[in-house]
């Protein structure tokens, strides 16, 4: 079984972004690969990284207790599914903040990524993954579940209609499983 962790990107009151990463936890936790765990980056109250060592070069020992913290929960991932809106035409600050506080625990692990924004949030997959497969050398998934305009899919009781995305979905988890596989026996 794969660790995977799904990271809810987006820490603001009323945030959309609970409903395409409860509908991507559900779908991951349907298959038989996957161990899934919603990750919400509200949950872990994360100052802004203002630490006076680089987290790449002290080898797992963070000083603050909130990275400690942070890097336990990731540490024990075999994989990620970064669920994340678009501001400003880039990815939150909150998820650039979780990203830059640890290192080790993402290293050589997959990221596949959920967006959503008035275009799917595409941009700010395309500068994501750079992030994550440049000095982290995360695996990027290929394949990218892209919501545009979410919001015209809420029905009155504002529930997320995911017809449009259920393909894509199942798309996205084959391939997080398959590198996420490959990736796990890479690393022992
Ligand atoms: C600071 C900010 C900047 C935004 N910039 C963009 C943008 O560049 N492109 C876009 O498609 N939507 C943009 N939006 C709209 C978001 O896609 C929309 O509000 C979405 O619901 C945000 O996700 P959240 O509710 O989970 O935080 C922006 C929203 C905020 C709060």
């Amino acid at each position: 079984m794969l660790n995977i962790k799904v990271v809810l990107a987006s820490v603001r009151e009323g945030r959309l972004g609970e409903k395409p990463a409860a509908w991507i936890l559900e779908k991951a936790k349907a298959r038989k690969e996957f161990a899934v765990e919603l990750v919400d980056l509200k949950d872990y109250s994360l100052p802004v990284f203002n630490e006076p060592q680089v987290p790449a070069m002290i080898s797992g020992n963070y000083p603050n207790e909130a990275a400690k913290q942070w890097a336990a929960k990731i540490g024990e991932a075999d994989g990620f599914i970064f669920v994340t809106p678009e501001y400003n035409h880039g990815y939150p600050s909150s998820l650039k903040n979780a990203i830059d506080y640890i290192y080790g625990e993402w290293v050589n692990k997959p990221v596949a990524f959920v967006s959503y924004g008035a275009d799917g949030g595409v941009r700010a997959v395309e500068q994501l993954k750079q992030v994550v497969n440049s000095n982290l050398q995360m695996h990027p998934v290929p394949a990218v579940v892209s919501m545009a305009r979410p919001w015209d899919y809420l029905n009155e009781q504002g529930v997320l209609d995911t017809t449009h995305f259920e393909k894509a979905g199942d798309t996205m988890l084959d391939q997080l499983a398959w590198l996420g596989e490959a990736l796990k026996a890479a690393r022992k």
